[in-house]
């Protein structure tokens, strides 16, 4: 009985040359997340206990985006192939003894009921490689599987196949379960002298076979879930097929979609049961959303912690913000990071909050900015309220105790407080603190030159 202990390895070592980026391939997102994080999470449900990801171009990125915890770091400077590729993650699994499963770092639809039957196939067979294949109609470019019936005998690359091997419908989808450490003594054996001079990993099925040792494959039901992504376009086709796969999971919980293809609801992002999610909406990073709250088309919400029955209008965009049950954002409000409301709040049209706390009840409605604020509960700003925060060297803060009610047109200029259940005259431009119960007008007073206007258009003429 072998060891049913297993260890992923993830090829990331690739530059993705189809892609025309800046970027290695392996780091474009899908749904928030990079391609390679996909394949990081199967082996981390499926309980793998050690994760190596070998990495080539640009390796710092790729190590720098998914972090050290439990991964390792395997550093491929040439890529002379896939054989290689998985020889330079042999010391980062120091002696493991099991199951080695090889998953790759540019297919992210694979499914984890998929890979479990790929382990349970090469347990139960106690299988030196067992092999993930697909039947295609266009088996182009892929390695094709040379059988006996149910045991594999060879895999053959395109370049190296015989025009009766090309008929091969059967291909391989790079993506294995090995014996170690059997894998890693066989590799040391591979050559490059092929087509294109690589060290193929694929030439251990070969291998394997000749030496009376089982080679089993399992076939995947849909293709689809072994496709890699090599171009953008690809990239795009995947992108809607995890879209298609996260959203039904949600409206399955109880979160209804107008239109789910056109909603983007990051890996991650919680949704609570009644909420209405309008098309366009984007909701992003580490997004928590309560029950009953409507989202209304254009919204972005990146980080934001939601309550309960929120109402956010179209075109807002929140970043870094909460925002407390019963809540009313926008249309077109920016809320960015720091924002705290505490509950029943309205935040209207063309108002802009940035580390701004609103106790219960306080609301501005109009055209307002609302920027290192400390605010009460009931505060009322009127249209057109702004906290002049930076002195154009530091920022400062802005008080508003309970129950003040701004009238519109007012500035603020910071640091400043206003007591509890003041009055502001519209128009006020506040530079001194001011008591509770109080009004505060600081405006120039009025003149009317009466005939003034009429004289002027008589001269005019
Ligand atoms: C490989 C298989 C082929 C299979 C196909 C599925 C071999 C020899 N052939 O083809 O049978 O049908 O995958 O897509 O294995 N990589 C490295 N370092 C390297 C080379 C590759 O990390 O030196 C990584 C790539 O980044 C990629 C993966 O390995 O993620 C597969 O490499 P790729 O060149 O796309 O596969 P092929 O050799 O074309
Ligand atoms: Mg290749």
């Amino acid at each position: 009985m072998q060891s049913q202990k297993c260890a992923a390895v993830i090829l990331a070592a690739g530059q993705g040359t189809r892609m025309k980026s800046a970027l290695p391939k392996v780091l474009h997102e899908i749904a928030g997340q990079p391609l390679v994080a996909w394949p990081v999470e199967q082996a981390r449900l499926l309980g793998c206990e050690k994760i190596s990801i070998v990495v080539g171009h640009g390796s710092d990125s790729v190590r720098n985006k998914l972090g050290a915890g439990d991964l390792q770091y395997a550093v491929q400077t040439e890529q002379l192939g896939t054989g290689h590729a998985l020889l330079s993650a042999e010391a980062s699994l120091s002696g493991f003894n099991g199951t080695v499963l090889l998953l790759c770092g540019d297919v992210p639809l694979l499914r984890q009921e998929t890979l479990q039957q790929l382990l349970d196939l090469h347990h139960a067979e106690e299988a030196m490689v067992t092999v993930l294949t697909a039947q295609v109609n266009d088996p182009y470019g892929y390695g094709r599987i040379i059988r006996d019936g149910k045991l594999v005998q060879a895999i053959v690359e395109e370049k190296d196949a015989t025009a009766e091997q090309k008929t091969i419908r059967e291909i391989n989808s790079g993506i294995y379960a090995f014996a170690a450490p059997y894998v890693f003594d066989a590799l040391r054996n591979v050559g490059r002298e092929n087509a294109q001079g690589e060290y193929y990993l694929t030439d251990i099925i070969a291998a394997a076979s000749a030496d009376g040792h089982t080679v089993r494959a399992l076939q995947v039901e849909s293709p689809e879930e072994v496709h890699g992504i090599n171009d953008r376009i690809q990239l795009a086709a995947a992108a809607r097929t995890i879209r298609q796969r996260l959203n039904a999971a949600l409206m399955r919980q109880g979160v209804s979609m107008i239109d789910p293809e056109t909603t983007y609801v990051d890996v991650g992002v919680q949704i609570g049961s009644d909420t209405i999610l309008y098309p366009n909406v984007s909701l992003r990073g580490r997004t928590l959303i309560g029950r009953a709250c409507i989202i209304e088309p254009g919204a972005v919400l990146t980080d934001c912690e939601i309550g309960d029955r929120v109402h956010i209008k179209p075109g807002s965009v929140l970043a870094g913000s909460k925002v407390g049950d019963d809540g009313a954002i926008g249309p077109m409000a920016h809320l960015r990071p720091g924002t705290i409301l505490d509950g029943d709040n309205k935040i209207g049209n063309f108002v802009e909050t940035k580390k701004a706390h609103l106790g219960i009840g306080s609301q501005a409605s109009h055209l307002t900015y609302l920027g290192d604020a400390e605010v009460g509960r009931n505060v009322n700003f009127g249209c057109g309220t702004i906290t002049c925060n930076y002195d154009g060297r530091d920022k400062h803060l802005t008080v508003v105790e309970d129950d003040v009610f701004v009238g519109s047109d007012t500035q603020f200029i910071a640091p400043v407080r206003i007591g509890r259940n003041s009055l502001i005259a519209a128009g006020s431009t506040i530079t001194k603190d001011v008591p509770a119960d109080s009004l505060a007008i600081a405006r120039s007073e009025q003149r009317n030159i009466e005939g003034w206007a009429k004289e002027k258009k008589k001269s005019k003429k």
